[in-house]
């Protein structure tokens, strides 16, 4: 029997705009051979009639940055139908795959996770990575420790070590949250501080490719450029 991968995807207000694109590319190239279920959390008007392996769940737009703060508490919502999964995945809403993005993509047997690394920061420093400082904050990461900066864009596992970090995150950012903390890069910062000391599978930049930028990785996944949408303020409306 085929195994099943889970697809999470935000598009509250605007960034509905992206869903079309992505859902299209990922039908073509995403863990070919699986049966992929995408569980779509938006506010606004999706057809799942004709795509039946669309579940749509209602997510009301909450405001930058809460929008992207609080996505694993979003994804809890579904948690029940979640454990259902053999995998699951988070997209960004602006992504589109441009060739195909197979079991490499899988953490091996013993990896927890996989992640990718910033396009931005993969020929920088240590100290030039933008892990959270402050110490207030549950995503704190000093000095000495860290060796790889991760974006928040896209991340994924097996669904049992996958619902137990969107668990500990949510946890994590709900009580920065009630001390009014909120960490630099939100859940990106809070996913940095997880991972570390933990076995991961660290994907490059080509499954996080900005458009626009010429980096020396494969365009395997496009991050498509929100300027060409209106910019963020438009989309953040
Ligand atoms: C930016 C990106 C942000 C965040 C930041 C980290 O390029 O747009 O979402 O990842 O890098 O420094």
């Amino acid at each position: 029997m085929a195994q099943n991968v889970g697809i999470l995807y935000i598009c509250t207000g605007n960034y509905i705009i992206f869903w079309e694109g992505f859902y299209r590319s990922a039908e073509k190239y995403l863990l070919p051979g699986f049966e992929r279920h995408y569980f779509v959390f938006t506010d606004g008007q999706i057809n799942t009639f004709e795509n039946q392996n669309i579940k749509v769940i209602y997510q009301e737009k909450l405001g930058w940055p809460l929008d992207t703060l609080f996505r694993f508490k979003m994804f809890l919502k579904a948690e029940d139908d979640l454990r259902t999964m053999d995998y699951l995945y988070f997209f960004n809403a602006n992504l589109v795959l441009l060739q195909t993005a197979g079991n490499e993509i899988l953490p091996c047997e013993n990896e927890e996770l996989t992640v990718v690394q910033h396009p931005g920061f993969f020929n920088k420093k240590r100290k030039e990575f933008t892990y959270d400082t402050n110490k207030k904050s549950l995503a704190y990461i000093p000095k000495e420790e860290g060796t790889v900066y991760i974006a928040g864009g896209l991340n994924g596992g097996a669904s049992v070590p996958y619902l137990k970090m969107i668990n500990a995150l949510s946890a994590n950012i709900d009580d920065d949250y009630r001390r009014k903390v909120i960490a630099l890069w939100h859940d990106e910062s809070h996913i940095n501080r997880y991972i570390i000391g933990k076995n991961v599978k660290i994907l490059p930049p080509s499954y996080l490719y900005p458009e626009g930028w010429d980096i020396p990785f494969e365009k395997t996944i496009l991050i498509l450029d929100k300027k060409r949408f209106g910019g963020h303020k438009a989309l953040r409306r």
